[in-house]
């Protein structure tokens, strides 16, 4: 059966089930102080995907700056993957941050992360750059992506 999952913004309550991923999931994860610093700015946005038990099965962290945003965290929790969650949670920021008046997006990614390259060309991202032993644990090159998107349009009267 296809389990139902619900796209919420972050609150201060996720943030340790978010902080418990990012340890499973990255060789340098955030603490939970740094999701929590993170979420107080207002103009950031931090999605978490919950299923019916309210259980965090994912969650992207977006900080801003004026028109542009850095895609700072995306990740799923391993035994929820290949659901289409990651498609949810950048498809409920992308509203968001377009709604703010974000005209552009930056990520970094490991060069072997294939799963997440492949999930941001599928979301148009285009490679821009690349930074030479960006990562630690291990070393290894950062590509950069940049999506470009339209903001959403204001009715003139
Ligand atoms: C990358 C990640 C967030 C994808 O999450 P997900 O919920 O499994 O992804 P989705 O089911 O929404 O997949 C969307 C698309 O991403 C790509 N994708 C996802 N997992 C993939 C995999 N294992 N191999 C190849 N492509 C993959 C595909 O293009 C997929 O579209 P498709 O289903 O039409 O093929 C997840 O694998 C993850 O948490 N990885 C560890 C953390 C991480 O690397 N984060 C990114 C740091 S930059």
């Amino acid at each position: 059966m296809e389990t139902f999952f619900k796209i919420n913004d972050m609150t201060l309550a996720d943030t340790e089930g978010c902080a418990d991923l990012e340890q499973k999931i990255f060789a340098r994860s955030w603490s939970k102080e740094s999701i929590e610093d993170t979420l107080s700015v207002k103009e950031n946005v931090c999605l978490v995907a919950v299923d019916g038990n309210g259980v965090i099965a994912g969650y992207c962290i977006f900080t801003t700056s004026f028109e542009d945003a850095d895609l700072c965290r995306i990740a799923v929790s391993a035994e929820y993957r290949r659901k289409h969650i990651a498609e949810k949670l950048l498809e409920s920021a992308f509203k968001k941050l377009k709604k703010n008046g974000i005209n552009r997006i930056l990520l970094e990614v490991r060069k072997s992360n294939e799963a997440a390259v492949s999930l941001y060309k599928k979301y148009g991202f285009k490679e821009v750059g690349i930074r030479k032993g960006y990562y630690s644990e291990p070393v290894e090159d950062a590509l950069v992506f940049l999506l470009e998107i339209i903001p959403a349009i204001t009715t003139v009267h």
